[in-house]
């Protein structure tokens, strides 16, 4: 596919994200053909770095994060040759007015008039500023070339969400804006509508006649790292549910969509958003749980804990664990519970959807042969494990009649033997081609933020008396459990990896 000529500007190109991530990624998809012919890559930052400087530390990154990792010097000389460094500060108008000529050369230099993407990859504040400054330059002006990459956190709370939607509308219309959650570029998030929509065989049944509840659980064995600066002011809750969670909840709860267009796909998501009950302030303490995990043993090795890493008060309240349970209100999940947890410093590292069935309407088997009956349960997992899994009732080999659960699994190296590609892959390549599917429109972020509130709300003013409230290498708090309606639980997350191996399979 032909992309139009486009010079990329990232803001923050010394930085981390642009190491660890961006650079990488935007090798990987030059490896594979997929840059547009003419492209141009320009790192700004303040921190004075030659290009050959520059070049030997992105090719450090890419060795470290790229997919594949091993680097040949002609692929990496021939993509180098497009990257350049531009020393400037973000308040300056001069560096503006400085890349506002580059971008001149680079034009007569490819005799056509380049396209724009200009990505954020800069402490939060910076979107109040950057933005006004390009357009005061005049580098916003095509409003099909030009384009604006942001990260999250969009905001701390819906009121600064919107301040930063209205600081990014004032110099850009909102088809020129993508807002990054890096959640919807995995490729097993995707195919959650592949999987709802290319197949007749489980849209009739998932609604509210058959499915009793589902899980969403995104758990992470890692602890905040060098991030504890950052965390400390936002919280599982600000840092994962209202972007990723709310994200998949989207996916798993929407209407089939008409067409594969980007506001058709992202109507429908914001539908359901629209539909989750509101949280009275009142229900606070029954429809949320929060969590902090204190030290612990995770695979063998001692781990402290939270108010123990570095940049976090020895006092934090900060939460790190936080479950939800949510309604969508609308004809087909009404009454259906939506769990949804996430966690650092987990038992282990996954991320799950389950989806528990109904059991039978009447058990016309003998009571002994079916005391081991687990109703039907659908697993999308997302990560690391990547691939689906249905749970269902067979019959035990033998004279009688015994009931017992089996699976069947699909794991997508199996099935496809190729590597999946990184999420910024995927969603810088989008960027490229201007298709918005898989970025956040500013109505889903302020949707979100509004379902929050009243829990941001009610734990800013009622500060927990019992963190940490939870091991290190454990599931989280045990009142997680209090969440759930009588016969519901949480599940253990799938291991599709290790259960294919014993049985025999090559992964
Ligand atoms: C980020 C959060 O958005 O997602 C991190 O800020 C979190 O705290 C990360 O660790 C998880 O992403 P992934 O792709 O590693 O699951």
């Amino acid at each position: 596919m032909d992309i139009f000529p486009t010079i990329i500007m990232i803001f923050g190109g010394a930085g981390d994200l642009t190491w660890r991530k961006l650079m990488p990624s935007l090798f990987d998809l030059h490896r594979e053909g997929r840059m547009p012919n003419k492209f141009a890559i320009i790192a700004v930052d303040r921190v004075p770095f030659r290009d050959a400087e520059l070049h030997k530390h992105f090719l450090d990154g890419v060795k470290r994060f790229s997919r594949n990792g091993k680097v040949k010097s002609t692929g990496w000389n021939d993509f180098a040759r497009h990257v350049t460094y531009h020393q400037g500060d973000f308040k300056d108008p001069a560096t503006y007015s400085n890349l506002e000529k580059k971008c001149a050369q680079v034009d007569q230099e490819w005799k056509v008039k380049a396209g724009h993407i200009f990505h954020l990859a800069t402490p939060p504040v910076m979107i109040g500023v950057i933005p006004r400054m390009l357009a005061d330059a005049g580098l916003n002006r095509n409003r099909a070339r030009d384009r604006i990459v942001v990260e999250k956190p969009i905001g701390h709370d819906l009121d600064s969400a919107r301040e930063i939607n209205r600081t990014l509308r004032e110099s850009f219309h909102e088809s020129q804006i993508f807002r990054i959650d890096h959640y919807l570029g995995k490729e097993t998030v995707q195919n959650i509508l592949a999987f709802r929509f290319a197949n007749p065989l489980f849209e009739p049944i998932w609604n509210r006649r058959y499915v009793d509840y589902v899980t969403i659980t995104v758990a992470e064995a890692v602890g905040v790292g060098h991030r504890g600066g950052y965390y400390e002011h936002a919280g599982a809750l600000r840092d994962m549910v209202q972007n990723h969670l709310m994200q998949l909840l989207c996916l798993v709860a929407m209407e089939p969509m008409v067409s594969f267009e980007a506001d058709e796909i992202r109507n429908k998501k914001v539908d359901v958003l629209h539909a989750l009950r509101p949280i009275p302030r009142g229900a606070v303490r029954q429809c949320t749980v929060r969590g902090q995990y204190g030290r612990g043993k995770l695979h063998d090795k001692n781990m402290r804990g939270y108010r123990q890493e570095d940049d976090v008060s020895t006092h934090s309240h900060t939460e790190t664990f936080a479950a939800l349970k949510l309604f969508v209100d609308n004809w087909r999940w009404q009454g259906v519970p939506f769990y949804l947890r996430t966690g650092k410093r987990l038992a282990r590292q996954a991320s799950e959807i389950s989806i528990q069935f109904r059991g039978v309407p009447h058990r016309s088997f003998p009571p002994e042969s079916s005391h081991d009956w687990h109703p039907s349960r659908l697993v999308l997992s997302i990560q690391p494990e990547e691939g689906i899994v249905l749970g269902f009732q067979a019959k035990y080999p033998g004279p009688k009649m015994l009931l017992r659960p089996v699976e069947m699994r699909f794991g997508y190296q199996e099935s496809f033997a190729v590597p999946s590609p990184d999420a910024y892959e995927t969603l810088l390549w989008d960027v490229m081609k201007n298709d918005a599917t898989l970025f956040m429109r500013a109505d889903q972020v302020e949707a979100a933020w509004r379902l929050l509130m009243p829990v941001l709300e009610v734990w800013a003013v009622a500060p927990p008396s019992d963190f940490p409230n939870y091991a290190a290498g454990t599931w989280g708090p045990e009142d997680a459990q209090g969440l759930l309606a009588h016969g519901h639980s949480w599940p253990l997350p799938t291991e599709l990896v290790e259960q294919c191996k014993k049985k025999g399979k090559n992964l």
